[in-house]
């Protein structure tokens, strides 16, 4: 279902007292904000279980970075399973980030089958797809996010498209303080909606790259622009409020 949605990626960060601290300025706000969008926070794995126990009974929930692609248990070592995720409180699982893609190899072919094991475990697969530089230079960003995400409903199903999150995310955007400009954005984002087909308008698609306190709200102000997939300012309690403040509905 379509929906408003902020998740704070926070990637390789923190530590325990960190987490602590962040949590508790963010939910001395969040319960105030009127009709909030769905709210998220993305940690590394050994701090899933600390910040679901934090998050309980709060409007903010928690999600994993990655997922792994086999279901059941097995000889998978270094990865973690969707029950695994699920019975820790994750609700969603980012698959595809373009970190995964670049710097461990994550093929399409993978990131499909993390996502299907993703729904499979009941959790809500995050799907990212984004062009680098290069491919939006040579004018390949629509050929490359579709095979992205032609990927992913290959694997799933089509008829699944619509249990899916779509995060659009261009490589060039991230970290580097370079944001896409709210048209640039939602020219992918109708895009993305058009080749999901008769369920395109019931799907919820996050834009990230260098979302902040100051721009979130021209880009969620797009009409393809659900909400945000948040890195570094994630990581500072004031900024992930106002862009979620930014998102509400
Ligand atoms: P950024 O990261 O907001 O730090 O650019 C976004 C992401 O990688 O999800």
């Amino acid at each position: 279902m379509r929906g408003r949605l902020v998740a704070g990626n926070w990637k390789m960060h923190g530590n325990r007292a960190m987490v602590r601290e962040l949590l508790d300025e963010i939910l001395d706000q969040a319960g105030q904000l009127v009709s909030p969008p769905a709210m998220a926070v993305i940690p590394p794995a050994v701090f899933i279980p600390q910040v679901a126990e934090r998050l309980a009974g709060s409007p903010v929930v928690v999600g994993a970075q990655n997922v792994c692609d086999q279901e059941g248990e097995g000889a998978f070592t270094g990865e973690i399973s969707g029950a695994m995720l699920r019975e820790a409180g994750c609700s969603y699982a980012l698959v595809g980030h373009s970190e995964r893609r670049a710097l461990y190899a994550e093929s399409d072919e993978l990131v499909g089958q993390r996502a299907v094991a993703a729904l499979a475990a009941g959790l809500t697969p995050i799907v990212c797809v984004g062009e680098t530089l290069d491919e939006r230079d040579a004018d390949r960003t629509e050929d490359v996010v579709d095979r992205q995400l032609q990927a992913v409903l290959a694997a799933t199903g089509a008829e699944r498209a619509a249990e899916l999150v779509i995060a659009y995310e261009p490589v060039w955007a991230i970290g580097t303080g370079r944001t896409a400009t709210p048209e640039q954005a939602q020219a992918v984002h109708a895009f993305l909606r058009g080749r999901l087909g008769a369920v395109g308008a019931d799907i919820t698609i996050v834009y990230g790259g260098s979302v902040k306190a100051d721009n979130a709200e021209a880009l969620f102000g797009m009409d393809d622009i659900d909400g945000g997939l948040i890195g570094g300012a994630s990581l500072k309690a004031d900024q992930f409020l106002t862009i979620c403040r930014a998102a509400a509905g």
